[in-house]
Order: C-alpha cells, then structure tokens, then sequence
C-alpha cells in the first residue's frame, strides 16, 4: 500500500457500522478523500468503495462498474424498480460472497465532487454497485442479507478472517 491510498477497514471495524453524516459543506478535503478512495478502490480491485470503509463517517463514494468512474457526495436512492440477485463481494469481508436481493433499477441523486446536483438511472451491475455501496453508508453489510443457517456458517469462515 503506497501513501496515496487509505487502508481499508475490515468487518468487526466499528467504523463499518456507523452511519454516516451528510456532508454540510464540500470542501477540497472532501475531493482528496474521493481521490484517494478512488485509487485506493482500483488498486484494491474493487467497482465501489464507501467512506466508512476507509474510516470516515461522511457521506462519500466512489464506484467504476466498467462505466466511468463516479465520486459522489451524499447519494440517495429516489427510486427503486424491479429485482434482481447477483452474488456480491465486499472489499471489507474479503473471501465471502453473498447473493443480495436488490432492485433492478435506480435513480440516485448526489452531488458531484464540485457541489453540482446529479440523477443518476442505474439499471443491472451498476444499480447493485450503487446499493451496496449506499448500503454501507447506512452502516449495512452484505453478511446483513445472509439466512440464519448460512450465517452460521459464514461466522466460522469470518471468524478466521
Ligand atoms: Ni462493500
């Protein structure tokens, strides 16, 4: 890991649970912290990463689903359509995967890293990528959707983790 990119936190990370605040007024220490997300995201392989993954309670994510490369400030969900249920990983439960049912498509509204309003219609992959990543800034995680029986399971493999 070089110096310009942030350790990533790992389940059992208290900061993983947190919720995470609005961002009042962006400032240049916001785009830094979304550029270093983003690097830090390419380099660890990931198509998302959420601030509270590098431990920071503010309202930031960063996503490339192979379609661009989005940092956004304070992302919400406004619609939701339709269902689907692909297997997800976790950049901070590495080695465990989850089927998750989420919707098919999305509008998000955010702001870009300047302060602009955007909405943004994300359908399949990409419209997965934007709820979970949401999704940890509401202090979820995917280990949140598995049944009682597979977590089981899961807490002797995440126990070694
Ligand atoms: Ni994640």
């Amino acid at each position: 890991m070089s110096d310009t990119e942030l350790q990533i936190r790992i389940l059992g990370d208290p900061v993983l649970r947190k919720k995470a605040k609005k961002v009042k007024q962006l400032t240049a220490g916001h785009r830094h912290l979304l550029s270093k997300m983003a690097r830090t995201m390419y380099s660890a392989g990931g198509v998302g990463l959420a601030a509270p993954q590098v431990g920071s309670d503010e309202s930031l994510i960063v996503i490339d689903a192979g379609t661009g490369l989005y940092k956004l400030v304070n992302p919400k969900i406004v619609k939701k359509e339709g269902r689907q249920a692909l297997e997800e990983g976790c950049l901070s439960v590495p080695g465990v995967s989850v089927k998750v049912n989420r919707a098919k498509k999305i509008i998000v509204q955010a702001l870009d890293e300047d302060g602009n309003s955007l909405s943004i219609e994300a359908q399949n992959l990409l419209a997965v990528v934007f709820q979970h990543e949401i999704d940890h800034l509401e202090g979820r995680l995917i280990v949140d959707y598995v049944s009682f029986f597979k977590k089981l399971l899961l807490k002797k493999k995440i126990k070694k983790i």
